[in-house]
């Protein structure tokens, strides 16, 4: 199975267009070590030639400017794609903006839950993905499912299941607890080659979770690879930078360090590797310099970045 990281920032990217603190100034300023990065977004394939992409960042056209594999081969039909999937975790803006570009009568297969693919029934503008064309399909909340793309299975099966987060900002119900989340609004996916020609290798892409709990690690321990958020470093960054009030859980985000951050709630859990995906413009570990890039790596995190490619 082969994994591209296609988008490696969480939304607003890195440089984030209007952000003038110091990481993106760094960025913008090329400053050594400062990598740019698109946001959230992963491709697998298993054969190579057949690809599903796992959520659809507003930055899609660079990611597949920037992916070969991702483009119309070479003496193929006048119009094609190798993408002939994807997958949503959930309807945040830097999950779903990305499927406007995928517009032009390209038939696709689109799979969420009930919740984002309600989401974008109830979004008009999605019907630019006309569902003749791009046929939805429904995630379990909990269950095994096997992609398909326009002409058939594409080799890759996911295992879909809840994980605590938050609805889509542009959703959120005030006065209603966890301003109206309900199951189905952020799921996690394990992502494995179909048998019997798989390696039964597993990779799992979680870039949205709020919360580590004991039947989720036991899910994950022993996977070959894990992507997972790593939004923020310190729940408090974005008011401790002066460029925001929110803090990380009330993103829906658990942070990297602190009680209960995810390298001490994903210590206990054996993984073959562990990268952060979904980084937010605020989070310290973006500066490959600094103490909190030095200890994440030391905990044996890898800091995802945009064109990582990986083989299970
Ligand atoms: C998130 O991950 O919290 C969202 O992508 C925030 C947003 O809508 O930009
Ligand atoms: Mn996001």
């Amino acid at each position: 199975m082969k994994i591209r990281v296609l988008g490696s920032a969480a939304g607003g990217g890195f440089p984030q267009w209007n952000c003038n603190a110091p990481l993106s100034r760094a960025v913008r300023e090329k400053r050594h070590g400062f990598l740019p990065r698109t946001q959230s977004s992963i491709a697998a394939s298993a054969d190579g030639e057949n690809w599903a992409i796992f959520n659809s960042s507003p930055d899609i056209l660079t990611q597949i400017a920037a992916a070969p594999d991702l483009q119309p081969r070479s003496g193929g039909p006048l119009r094609h794609t190798p993408i002939k999937t994807v997958v949503l975790t959930n309807a945040d803006v830097d999950h779903i903006a990305g499927l406007l570009s995928l517009r032009e009568r390209e038939p696709f297969l689109l799979y969420a839950t009930a919740r984002v693919l309600k989401t974008l029934a109830e979004n008009s503008i999605f019907q630019v993905l006309n569902p003749e064309v791009v046929e939805r399909r429904e995630l379990p909340l909990s269950g095994v499912t096997e992609l398909e793309g326009p002409a058939g299975p594409i080799g890759l099966t996911v295992e879909t299941f809840a994980v605590p987060g938050k609805v889509a900002l542009f959703l959120e119900a005030e006065g209603e607890e966890n301003f109206g989340t309900a199951a189905g609004d952020t799921i996690g996916i394990a992502i494995r080659q179909t048998a019997p020609n798989g390696t039964g290798k597993t990779l799992f892409y979680i870039p949205g979770c709020a919360a580590v709990d004991d039947p989720l690690r036991r899910r994950m321990d022993g996977g070959d690879c894990l992507m997972f958020d790593g939004t923020v470093y310190h729940d408090t960054e974005m008011a401790d930078t002066g460029v925001g009030s929110k803090t990380g859980a009330r993103m829906g985000h658990m942070a990297i360090s602190g009680p209960g951050g995810s390298l001490e709630a994903l210590r206990p859990v054996e993984l073959g590797r562990r990268i952060y995906v979904h980084i937010n413009n605020t989070n310290p570990i973006l500066d490959p310099g600094s103490g909190a890039a030095r200890t994440v790596r030391e905990a044996g995190w890898e800091i995802g970045y945009d064109g990582m490619e990986i083989t299970l």
